[in-house]
């Protein structure tokens, strides 16, 4: 139990009793969770690509038949436009006696759901706290309002004569990330060839690049349906082409590129974790020929000299600000 997120033990603690292949799992943040026994007959709706055990797995934007789960327990998601949008599309498509469970860290903001889901949810009650969580327990709402489509958060970084899209949940959703920025504004001279932006959010590094430095072929991977959906859009909106990826890590990437470009994830939910990294640092010898480069931005706090040391035999720091460093990293 103990290797369990805390939000899953909450649940196992009050719930065990009632999970069973009756029950829709929308959006763990941990991938162990997945794959703990408890969880084995459910079903898994999930808005990420993971490696779960667990053969009941759909991934948004294909949807389950939810009216034919008794229980509901959604992870609530950090960005309040996407808890609403989730929770009506729920309140809409379950049978009105579903039990609709939402679970999260006290510090994912779940205090706010009794306020933020008036319209969603009825009979909305704390159930039980525990390991900084909270767990709330309410049914459908059959008069709520129809969810409507993801809107798009449209933005131009107007010195760079690039449009945006992003969609909530997605990183740095309505506005360019500062360490992207730095990255954006250190590119080296000359790009060419298959470029592969990793971890892209919104494919906003990809899609500069494809835009300034023509001679390239773009790829884009993310581990979020939701940034790769954003992506296409940026694409789309810049009328330019690319290649994208729903990937956990670089597992469904398979090409050799010339450069590889990315603003890293650092954290898994709500904490900081440097696996996810660390494992992309040591597969990218794999995904870059042999004059590949990989232009690695990040928090200057975070230890990523050493892991990019371990890894590659050159690594200088190209630009730097008060909070963040651009690494280059390359083999002789
Ligand atoms: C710091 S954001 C950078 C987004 C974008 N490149 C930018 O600069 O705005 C990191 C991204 O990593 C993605 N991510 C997290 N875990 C991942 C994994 N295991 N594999 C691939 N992408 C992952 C997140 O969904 C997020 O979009």
């Amino acid at each position: 139990m103990s290797s369990l997120s805390p939000a899953s033990q909450l649940i196992l603690k009050h719930l065990s009793d009632n999970i069973d292949k009756h029950t829709l799992i929308v959006d763990p943040l941990e991938v162990q969770d997945i794959n703990h026994p408890s969880f084995a007959e459910c079903t898994l709706w999930s808005f990420r690509e993971i490696s779960a055990t667990q053969d009941k797995q759909v991934i948004w934007p294909q949807t389950p038949e939810f009216s034919q789960f008794t229980k509901i327990i959604v992870f609530f998601p950090k960005a309040k436009e996407k808890a609403v949008w989730l929770l009506s599309m729920l309140a809409q498509h379950s049978s009105k006696d579903t039990l609709i469970y939402l679970v999260g860290e006290n510090r994912s903001g779940i205090k706010t759901c009794q306020k933020l889901l008036t319209n969603q949810l009825s009979n909305l009650q704390k159930l039980a706290s525990g390991k900084h969580c909270l767990l709330y327990q309410g049914l459908p709402n059959g008069n709520s309002p129809l969810p409507t489509d993801f809107v798009f958060k449209n933005y131009e970084i107007e010195q760079k004569s690039i449009k945006v899209a992003s969609l909530p949940g997605v990183f740095s959703h309505g506005e360019l990330d500062k360490g992207t920025e730095l990255l954006l504004n250190n590119l080296p001279e000359n790009i060419s060839g298959k470029i592969l932006d990793f971890a892209c959010g919104c494919g906003v590094i990809g899609s500069f690049i494809r835009k300034y430095y023509t001679d390239t072929q773009l790829s884009f991977c993310d581990i979020d349906a939701l940034a790769i959906e954003a992506t296409k859009q940026t694409l789309n909106c810049n009328n330019l082409a690319g290649q994208t990826y729903l990937s956990n890590g670089l597992q469904k990437i398979s090409s050799k590129y010339h450069y590889i470009f990315t603003n890293p994830p650092f954290h898994t939910g709500l904490k900081i974790d440097y696996y996810i990294s660390e494992a992309f640092i040591k597969a990218c010898g794999k995904q870059l020929e042999s004059s590949g480069k990989l232009y690695l931005v990040a928090n200057r706090f975070l230890k990523y000299p050493q892991i990019l040391q371990n890894h590659f035999d050159l690594v200088e720091v190209i630009a730097e600000d008060n909070k963040f460093k651009l690494y280059c990293a390359y083999n002789r």
